[in-house]
């Protein structure tokens, strides 16, 4: 039996193998010093994100992603985005991601959000789930400026001065 609940500090260990995992899933270089910058700035107190966990039965970590709340000035009403969808790969198929999913609705729905959203690359079979979910395409372009503050990727497979390049590949 899986089990959706909010991250704890604690699940960092459980969470960085997802977290490497899909960055390379993403094509993106390995980049162990954000995950770790990432993990603090969540359980800080100036966090606008959390890390939600999918767990089983032995504790371990089999899913996981993370909801940031942004508002909605034409609605007044909050928005919640939800990022990061990642189940390990044994375990999909299952409906985890589904109840990843459904976890964060049913938050948006507790702090009166408008709406949840999430990007999805174009050809990303994950974009069936979303559809089942009720999620509906959106016609807009989405833009991005990458910034002279961006930090360039480190550790493992990532090469310094290569940021700016995968940034424009990346989701937020
Ligand atoms: C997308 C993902 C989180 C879904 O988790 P899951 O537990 O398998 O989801 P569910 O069992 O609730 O639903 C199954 C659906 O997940 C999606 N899915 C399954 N395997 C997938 C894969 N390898 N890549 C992308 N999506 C996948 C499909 O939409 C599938 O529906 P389908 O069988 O009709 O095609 C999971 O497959 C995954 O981690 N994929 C790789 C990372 C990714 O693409 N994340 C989404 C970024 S926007």
């Amino acid at each position: 039996m899986t089990r959706v609940r909010w991250a704890r500090d604690g699940d960092a260990k459980g969470v960085q193998p997802l977290f490497e995992a899909s960055m390379v899933s993403e094509g993106l270089p390995m980049n162990l010093a954000a995950f770790r910058r990432t993990w603090r700035h969540a359980f800080g107190p100036k966090s606008t994100f959390r890390f939600v966990v999918a767990v089983d039965a032995s504790r371990a970590v089999v899913g996981c992603c993370t909801v940031h709340t942004h508002y909605s000035t034409y609605r007044g009403q909050p928005v919640v985005e939800v990022e990061d969808v990642y189940v390990v790969e044994p375990r999909r198929g299952r409906g985890i991601g589904a109840k990843l999913l459904g976890f964060c609705e049913k938050y948006a729905e507790s702090i009166k959000a408008a709406r949840t959203e999430l990007h999805v690359r174009q050809g990303n079979r994950a974009a069936r789930l979303y559809l089942r979910q009720g999620y509906e395409p959106v016609d807009y372009e989405w833009m991005q400026k990458p910034l002279r503050t961006l930090m360039a990727a480190s550790g493992s497979g990532g090469r310094a001065g290569r940021g700016v390049r995968h940034r424009n590949k990346e989701r937020a």
